[in-house]
């Protein structure tokens, strides 16, 4: 099987990239679009990390888009995409328990006032603050898909009072809340003192973290996004943080990436930035995931997290 190999990636990224993909599948051709020009009609797959707009057009007997994302946001907005290939997005047990480092590790932070602890120690001062149990701090995850499952599961396990927000109905789950649909969604903001964002950025929800999201919000709240720049709308953030309603925000995604320099979220005292690493994908397990769906491909398997086109994830 000839198997283009492309994406947003370097030189040195695309050989690690081809070097694990050709230790899982030997039997593949590995090619990068330079290569697979020679012979167009021979590629069958593709698997792609944000590929530039126009890469997937070329290929008359593309059968499979594999993204080495699990968002896949970027990759939707190409108007080139053949229509009726199917575009798989990375699932990843690897990244998921990341993402729930991550969530932890915020959460924590925020809960025990860590992020105001380093902030004193910047100015020498030594001050403690009132300690809360994590049993009377409540969170909202918003996303219950893999990252948000995983997130819950890990916070429910350290004691959080953890509830979650979907697209869809869905029943209670291990003991937390799951709800769907604007009203709950105002509900559950007012009730919560961290919001975590795990949702894939969609028609439905870009610009969702606004002015009127954070006045639903609880006074003195804090948000995490970990999922896309375009869920958030900056200046809306800065002034909920100008005006106390919101305490601290953990930034992983950003509009614009690498953050520009000049942001003003860099050196703001209620910001803690991440450069988009809260889940890195691993090339070692995301490789074997992309070679499943491959081989699945070739033998007439069914495929594993296919995208909903229409519904944009
Ligand atoms: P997923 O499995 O597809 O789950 C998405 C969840 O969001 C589902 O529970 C879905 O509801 C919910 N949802 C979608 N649209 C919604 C809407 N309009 N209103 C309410 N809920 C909605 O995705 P995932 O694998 O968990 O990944 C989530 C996102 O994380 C990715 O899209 C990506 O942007 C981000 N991400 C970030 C990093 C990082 O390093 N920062 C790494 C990986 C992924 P249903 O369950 O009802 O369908
Ligand atoms: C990272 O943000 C991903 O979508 O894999």
């Amino acid at each position: 099987m000839d198997v283009l190999l492309c994406g947003d990636i370097d030189a040195e990224e695309w050989r690690r990239w081809r070097e694990a993909l050709a230790a899982a599948m030997p039997e593949a051709r590995w090619l990068s679009a330079d290569d697979a020009r020679r012979q167009p009609s021979a590629v069958l797959a593709a698997v792609v990390a944000n590929p530039p707009p126009g890469s997937l057009q070329a290929w008359p007997r593309l059968a499979l888009v594999q993204s080495l994302w699990a968002g896949v946001d970027r990759l939707l907005t190409d108007r080139s995409l053949p229509p009726d290939v199917p575009i798989a997005r990375m699932v990843d047990p690897v990244m998921n328990r990341a993402m729930a480092e991550t969530a932890l590790w915020a959460t924590l932070s925020l809960h025990r006032g860590f992020f105001d602890y380093a902030r004193r120690q910047r100015e020498g001062r030594w001050q403690q603050h009132e300690q809360r149990r994590a049993d009377e701090v409540s969170v909202l995850v918003l996303g219950f898909g893999q990252m948000g499952r995983a997130v819950v599961a890990t916070l429910a396990a350290q004691g959080y009072r953890v509830a979650a927000w979907r697209h869809t109905a869905g029943a209670a789950e291990a003991g937390t809340r799951v709800g769907h649909g604007a009203g709950v969604l105002q509900a559950e903001l007012a009730q919560a003192d961290i919001v975590i964002n795990l949702l894939p950025l969609t028609d439905a929800t870009r610009d969702l973290l606004d002015a009127k999201f954070f006045a639903a919000m609880r006074h003195g709240a804090a948000l995490v996004n970990l999922a896309r720049g375009g869920h958030l709308v900056d200046e809306d953030l800065l002034a909920a943080l100008s005006s106390g309603r919101l305490r601290h925000a953990v930034l992983d995604v950003f509009r614009g990436e690498p953050l520009a320099s000049g942001h003003a979220f860099w050196g703001h005292d209620g910001v803690t930035v991440l450069p988009h690493a809260a889940a890195l994908t691993d090339v070692r397990s995301a490789a074997a995931v992309a070679v499943a769906n491959l081989r699945a491909l070739r033998d007439g398997l069914p495929l594993k997290h296919v995208v909903d086109r229409v519904r944009g994830y």
